[in-house]
């Protein structure tokens, strides 16, 4: 019988690319949402990708009764829980709001998931956790800074309570194995354009911004900073493309369920390994999509690190997933996903 995985926060963004990878590798996948920062557009592009119906919850994992009834109506063999604020900006505005659902929220799960004998949690964790790196590119043994917005302390604390429920279960019949994963830079969209990015507002993040200013719903892209110490002045990162990164969760699954941990919690880079500039993805972009963006460089951004990329080595070699799209071919999907939202 297929092993079933409980997906916290499956409407999102990297959630709904999740479910496909993890339905196409063969698994159950339960959906569970509580909508509040996304509507349905996702999760029916799941559907419409697999060419079936799947199951979905409307849940709030803050709620206590209601996560943990989620783990007795349905035996779930792993969660990886994704439901969660990630508004940097806002969370440093908005604390409390961020503490009490980004970690109340995971308790539930670790709470109910412990309960009920289901044994594998993967959490979605961010790069954000190595603050300014000393040196580049970062291993999973670079230490952590410590956070500089609520939203990055929430990553480090569901990080270390993950830790210290490993250690409090191991031998116990509610043992409980993590996997921490830390994405990078996760952009782009799936190939069949029906799933991808659906910012609130203005967007944050700097693909969405690039896509909307392309598409006419955003004037023009304001590059922040262009004084830095890289090689053309703009920061660098590790996009990641949101497929490749979908696909490092079923490898980190398969792992947990197939038994072969070597650690009660595990921790690995999600990145390509290859840093990339403002600049040059701006570029990138213009070149693959055949089309000139409106930008213009302003002053850097408050909380921005200047370079970080990821060693992914680790995954590579244990989990035994690489990245494997271009920077174009990522930017070549994200701009089909926007042309699909305008209907175009
Ligand atoms: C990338 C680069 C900006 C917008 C954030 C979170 C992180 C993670 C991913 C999410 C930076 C520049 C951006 C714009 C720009 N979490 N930029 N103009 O800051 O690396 O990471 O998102 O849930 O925790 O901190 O990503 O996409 O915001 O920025 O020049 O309009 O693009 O300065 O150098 P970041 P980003």
């Amino acid at each position: 019988m297929a092993k079933c995985v409980l997906v916290s926060g499956g409407a999102g963004f990297i959630g709904s690319h999740v479910t496909v990878e993890l339905i196409e590798a063969g698994y159950d996948v339960v959906v569970a949402d509580n909508m509040s920062n996304c509507d349905m557009t996702c999760f029916e592009g799941v559907q419409k990708i697999i060419g079936r119906k799947l199951p979905f919850e409307k849940v709030d994992f803050c709620d206590a009764v209601a996560t943990d009834k989620l783990f007795s109506d349905y035996k779930i063999d792993a969660v990886i829980h994704f439901a969660a604020f990630k508004a940097v900006g806002e969370s440093v505005e908005k604390p409390v709001r961020y503490y009490k659902n980004n970690l109340g929220s995971f308790l539930n799960v670790l709470e109910a998931a412990s309960a009920h004998g289901c044994h594998n949690v993967l959490f979605s964790s961010s790069a954000t956790v190595y603050g300014e790196p000393d040196k580049v590119p970062v291993t999973e043994e670079t230490p952590r800074k410590p956070a500089t917005s609520p939203y990055g302390a929430t990553k480090q604390m569901c990080e270390d309570i993950l830790n210290d429920v490993v250690k409090a279960t191991a031998g116990t019949e509610g043992e409980i194995r993590g996997i921490l994963l830390r994405y990078f830079n996760p952009i782009g969209a799936h190939p069949s354009a029906l799933i991808g990015e659906l910012p609130r507002g203005v967007p944050n993040n700097l693909v969405p911004f690039i896509t909307q200013t392309a598409i006419g719903k955003r004037a023009c892209l304001s590059i922040f900073g262009d004084d830095y110490p890289t090689p053309d002045g703009t920061c660098q990162r590790d996009y990641i493309d949101i497929v490749d990164l979908a696909q490092a969760h079923v490898y980190a699954v398969r792992r947990m369920l197939d038994g072969k941990m070597e650690k009660g919690c595990e921790v690995y880079n999600i990145g390509t390994g290859r840093p990339v500039s403002v600049l040059e993805l701006v570029n990138a972009f213009e070149k693959v999509n055949g089309l000139k963006l409106n930008y213009k460089f302003a002053p850097r951004r408050a909380g921005d690190v200047t370079a970080i990329w990821a060693d992914p080595s680790l995954a590579n070699k244990v989990l035994g997933w690489t990245a494997k799209r271009s920077v174009e071919d990522t930017l070549a999907s994200a701009w089909a996903w926007e042309k699909h939202i305008a209907g175009k």
